[in-house]
C-alpha cells in the first residue's frame, strides 16, 4: 500500500507546492552562476516559505545542460555573506577547476567571483555543489544538476531529471534548522524531516501508458540513503554515477541511492491509462510515493523492446590490477565505537577530546585532512584501495577527478562509480587508473562526516 504522508510534524495539506525549478540550456548568454539568498516554497502549501542559499533562485539550482566534448564555462558570483566554491561532482575535470578550498583554490569570498572553465569528457548525469562548509551550504540549497548529453541521445520519449533531497525544516517557521548538532555529526549524518524531488514535496508528473522515460536520479541529500522501488513502471538501470553500464540492468527489486550517487533509468509506463505509477521510497517497512506519475492517455499500443546500452565514455578501462599500487583506508569512530586514539592538530588524542572539537571520525588514524596524501600515483598507474569500515554507520565514499570500479570478492569488477556506499563492518576494495594529475580529495559524502574527520587526499603526478 502506498501512502502519501508528510514527515513534517503536523503537516496536513499534501498538495504539491506551486513552484517549479528553473531549467536553462547552456548558452553563451548564461555564463554567471550567482550564489545568493532566495525564498521558495519547500514545505506543503500553508507553511511559510523557506529561505535558501541558491544558484539562480531555486533549489535545486539552475539546471545546467551541455554536450559531451564541449567546454563548460561559468563565473561563480558569491552574493552570500560567507565564502563559497563550486565543485562539479563526477566530472573528470582539470584539477584547478575542482572547487575544493585549501586544495585546488581559495574559497571565493563574499562579493568575489571565480571563473570555472573546463572540458566535459564524459556524457552522463552529474551535479554541482558548494564544497565549502558543504554540510551546511549544500543543505541550504547550494546544489544543482549538471547534465552532459550524449552526441546521440537514446531513444526515449522524455528525459526527466529527478533530484532527490531532504530538508530539515523547523515546523513553526519553515526555516532550515539544526546545523551544529553533535548527534548528526557522530551518527548517520544530518537527515531532514521532509523529502523532496526537484525541491517539491510530493512531486507529480503526467505520463502516458507505454511512454518511455529516461529518469536521471540524483541524490543531493546530506546523509539520507534513498531506498527506491518502481510501481507501474518497468525498466532498466542504464548508468550509475554518470557512467553507462555495459548492459542495461533490469530493475526487479528495490535499489539504493546513497548521498551523491546518481542512477539513470530507462523505464516504460506500464500502469493502466487513468491509473498511477510511482517512484516509491521505502522507509522503515513503509512505502511512500516519492514521485507520483499520473497516467493520462497512451503513448503506444505496446511496450518497446529492451533499450540499447548507452555509448561508453572514453578511456574507462581499468586494467593492470596485478601490478597496481596498493593502499589501505581504515574508517573508525562515530557513536558507539569511537576510536582509541587518532591524530588531531599534530598530536594523538582520544575520542573524547576529539569530540570536543566536533571531530568524531578518523581515516587511517587521522581526524584532520592530512598534508601528506594517502598515496602518490604516477599518471596512468593503476591503484587499488582496500577500504575497511570499522564504524557502526554507512559511509558514501567519493573520489574526486576519477571514476573507479569495485574489485569484487570473486575477482570481477563492479560498475564504474564515483561514490561507493559502504555499510558497517564492510570491507570493499576499489581500483582505478590514476589518469588525472593533481591533488584530489577522497571523502565520505555524508557531509557532516566529511566535516568531522572523513576526508583524505590522494595525489596523481603530472
Ligand atoms: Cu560531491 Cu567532494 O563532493
Ligand atoms: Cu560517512
Amino acid at each position: 500500500m502506498i501512502t502519501r504522508r508528510s514527515l513534517l510534524a503536523g503537516a496536513g495539506a499534501l498538495a504539491a507546492a506551486p513552484f517549479m525549478p528553473g531549467r536553462a540550456f547552456a548558452s553563451t548568454t548564461h555564463e554567471t552562476l550567482e550564489a545568493a539568498l532566495a525564498k521558495v516554497q519547500i514545505a506543503p502549501e500553508g507553511y511559510p516559505q523557506t529561505e535558501i542559499w541558491s544558484y539562480g533562485g531555486t533549489v535545486p539550482g539552475t539546471e545546467i545542460r551541455a554536450r559531451q566534448g564541449e567546454r563548460l564555462r561559468r563565473r561563480l558570483v558569491n552574493s552570500l555573506s560567507e565564502p563559497t566554491s563550486l565543485h562539479w561532482h563526477g566530472i573528470r575535470i582539470d584539477n584547478a577547476m575542482d572547487g575544493v578550498p585549501g586544495v585546488t583554490q581559495e574559497a571565493v569570498p563574499p562579493g568575489g567571483t571565480f571563473l570555472y572553465d573546463f572540458a566535459l569528457p564524459d556524457a552522463g548525469t552529474y551535479w554541482y555543489h558548494s564544497h565549502n562548509q558543504s554540510y551546511e551550504q549544500v543543505a541550504r540549497g547550494l546544489q544543482g544538476a549538471l547534465i552532459v548529453e550524449e552526441a546521440e541521445a537514446p531513444d526515449v520519449d522524455r528525459d526527466e531529471v529527478l533530484v532527490l533531497d531532504d530538508f530539515r525544516l523547523d515546523p513553526e517557521t519553515g526555516q532550515i534548522a539544526g546545523f551544529a548538532n553533535m548527534h548528526d555529526f557522530s551518527h548517520g549524518g544530518r537527515v531532514g524531516n521532509i523529502t523532496v524531488t526537484n525541491g517539491i514535496f510530493n512531486k507529480t508528473l503526467d505520463v502516458r501508458q507505454n511512454e518511455r522515460l529516461r529518469l536521471r536520479l540524483i541524490n543531493t541529500a546530506n546523509a539520507r540513503i534513498f531506498e527506491l522501488q518502481l510501481e507501474g513502471l518497468e525498466g532498466w538501470v542504464v548508468a550509475l554515477d554518470g557512467m553507462p553500464l555495459e548492459q542495461p540492468q533490469p530493475i526487479t527489486e528495490t535499489f539504493l541511492l546513497a548521498p551523491a550517487q546518481r542512477a539513470d533509468l530507462i523505464v516504460d509506463v506500464t500502469a493502466e491509462e487513468g491509473g498511477e505509477a510511482h517512484l516509491v521510497r521505502l522507509e522503515r517497512e513503509d512505502g511512500f510515493s516519492h514521485v507520483l506519475f499520473n497516467v493520462k492517455g497512451r503513448a503506444a499500443e505496446t511496450r518497446r523492446p529492451t533499450p540499447m546500452p548507452l555509448p561508453p565514455n572514453p578511456d574507462m578501462a581499468v586494467t593492470g590490477l596485478e601490478d597496481a599500487l596498493r593502499s589501505d583506508l581504515r574508517m573508525e569512530g562515530g557513536a558507539m565505537r569511537g576510536f582509541a586514539s587518532a591524530q588531531m592538530n599534530g598530536r594523538e588524542v582520544g575520542f573524547r577530546e576529539a569530540a570536543q572539537s566536533m571531530k568524531f571520525w578518523a581515516m587511517n588514524g587521522m581526524v584532520d585532512m592530512p598534508e601528506v596524501p594517502l598515496f602518490v600515483a604516477e599518471r596512468g598507474q593503476t591503484v587499488r584501495v582496500a577500504m575497511r569500515n570499522d564504524t557502526m554507520f554507512p559511509h558514501a565514499m567519493h573520489l574526486h577527478g576519477h571514476h573507479f570500479r569495485e574489485v569484487l570478492p570473486g575477482g570481477g569488477l563492479g560498475p564504474m562509480r564515483d561514490t561507493l556506499l559502504m555499510f558497517a563492518d564492510e570491507r570493499r576494495e576499489i581500483a582505478f587508473v590514476a589518469h588525472n594529475p593533481g591533488d584530489w580529495v577522497f571523502h565520505c559524502h555524508m557531509l557532516t562526516h566529511a566535516a568531522s574527520g572523513m576526508m583524505t587526499r590522494i595525489k596523481v603526478l603530472a
